[in-house]
């Protein structure tokens, strides 16, 4: 039995396996510039972030109806699952559908239908944040936030993806104001590529609560002792920084140096079906890479619960607690 887990950091969209994706495109006559399953993953060799968001935006094109969104959910929760996943807060991007002429309905329904079996068919319970593209206009984030108000019983939160050097948090003062007086609980991608001061940025102008990677707050240790003091919880997400050469190797991870100082560090998959692995490969790979023990893994697994937006049902988050605290580690559960 996998250990039971949050996962906080998980774009929807990044858990298009090539294989739904072909099946999706023969459904929608949508044709691929890849021959088959195995010359498009022979393309999942990134050099950087923006590199791989051109695949992923492209990819997308196979992403039509309602149900290709409840499909595609329903898949990610039934592998996530079996991985240990308790608890799943899923970010969207509906600018990328928007642009491509499919509804924010659409997409939010098509992914409602999935989540709302998730707890009956997966044991999984699952909450919805929706993204905003940083390298698009702040004036689109606005029309994006408007464009889902008839929808806003099924999003917890707003986050902020995509590509981070040049468009800073600051951008997005305006949406991240008014999602806070419509109740939205708010996250955004910082320090990935972006510098620390994206981190503090995020904080102070857009009032997030959790920062998403988080990855170089190491360089700045004002900003790290403020992150400890304040328990701003750190979505990191190991096999995507290797994938997008934010780190070489594994290895070099700072994961451990991170949970060392107090920070409070979360482990998540990012675009699965991009980076090599879902959560618990994530879990795994950090452990055998950084030699993390029982104790760091058990640690990991109470952040993901006590980071997760759960404050409408804090005995859910209760009986999750509990049973990270009596899980029992067998040979290299993770
Ligand atoms: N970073 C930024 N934007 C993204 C990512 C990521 O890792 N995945 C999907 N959108
Ligand atoms: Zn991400």
């Amino acid at each position: 039995m996998p250990l039971p887990k949050a996962e906080l950091h998980l774009h929807i969209e990044g858990t298009l396996e090539p294989e739904l994706a072909f099946a999706l495109a023969a459904r929608n006559g949508v044709t691929l510039p890849y021959a088959d399953t195995e010359a498009l993953r022979e393309a999942y060799r990134f050099s950087d972030l923006q590199s791989f968001l051109d695949l992923y935006y492209g990819l997308m094109a196979v992403l039509r109806t309602a149900e290709d969104f409840t499909e595609l959910a329903d898949g990610y929760l039934e592998r996530a699952a079996a991985q240990g996943v308790r608890h799943a807060e899923i970010f969207f991007d509906p600018q990328a559908h928007m642009a491509r002429g499919v509804a924010i309905g659409t997409v939010i329904e098509g992914l409602a239908a999935a989540l709302d079996r998730a707890e009956e068919r997966y044991g999984v319970s699952t909450r919805l944040i929706m993204c905003f593209l940083r390298d698009e206009s702040a004036e689109s984030a606005l029309a994006t936030l408007d464009a889902a108000k008839p929808y806003l019983d099924r999003i917890t939160g707003v986050g902020l993806d995509s590509a981070e050097v040049g468009h800073p948090p600051a951008k997005f003062r305006a949406v991240y104001e008014e999602a806070a007086r419509l109740g939205l609980r708010r996250v955004a991608h910082a320090g990935e590529e972006g510098p620390a001061s994206y981190i503090r940025e995020a904080l102070d102008v857009l009032g997030v609560e959790r920062i998403d990677h988080g990855l170089r707050c190491l360089e700045d240790p004002d900003l790290v002792s403020r992150l400890v003091r304040d328990r701003v919880p750190l979505t990191l997400c190991p096999l995507s920084n290797v994938r997008l050469r934010a780190i070489d190797v594994l290895e070099d991870h700072p994961l451990r140096t991170m949970l060392g100082v107090g920070l409070m560090a979360t482990v998540n998959s990012d675009d699965p079906a991009y980076f090599g692995g879902y959560v618990g490969d994530n879990f795994g790979a950090v452990r055998d890479a950084l030699g993390l023990g029982p104790d760091e893994l058990r640690t990991l697994a109470r952040n993901s619960f006590l980071a997760s937006f759960l404050e409408d049902d804090e005995a859910r988050r209760e009986r999750y607690l509990a049973e990270v605290e009596a899980y029992e580690f067998g040979a290299g559960g993770a």
